[in-house]
């Protein structure tokens, strides 16, 4: 390898961690759940990428949190670590999770131009959340 090869190695590996990378390759919680108490999938209109977020609620918590979508490394390992950060939660009507606590998750330099690709799933995330509130679902527990 020659040194303009290790530096742009070097490059990739500070912008895309370890975190970020295993994320993509293995992303947890992908895939659709039968019945969804919500739902919502939103897309980059800079790409066309597309996230979709599906909850499962039960006594008030998060009980399940998939994804489906097409997107790059980016999207996808947030969308993967957000159904990480939000199984269990409570759910209520503000933010369950801020846009500095996913990117922290991502432990990766993310570049303003890229930010979008980051915090798509957390629109997607609140978007359900949102439409779970609208839909009465928080009065039934
Ligand atoms: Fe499309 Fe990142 S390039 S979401």
């Amino acid at each position: 390898m020659d040194n303009e090869s290790e530096n742009a190695t070097d490059r990739r590996q500070t912008l895309y961690s370890d975190t970020l990378l295993d994320h993509f390759r293995n992303p947890r919680n992908y895939g659709s759940l039968p019945f969804p108490d919500t739902a919502y999938e939103e897309f980059n209109p800079l790409c066309g990428d597309r996230i979709r977020i599906e909850l499962k609620i039960s006594h008030n918590r998060i009980a399940a949190a998939r994804f489906v979508g097409d997107g790059c490394a980016i999207s996808i390992a947030a969308a993967s670590l957000l159904t990480e950060l939000v199984l269990d939660a409570e759910i209520a009507p503000g933010d369950l999770v801020s846009d500095e606590e996913l990117l922290a998750s991502l432990k990766s330099d993310i570049k303003p131009s890229r930010m979008k690709c980051a915090l798509l799933p957390l629109e997607a995330f609140r978007s359900c959340v949102k439409l779970y509130f609208q839909s009465g679902g928080g009065k039934s527990v």
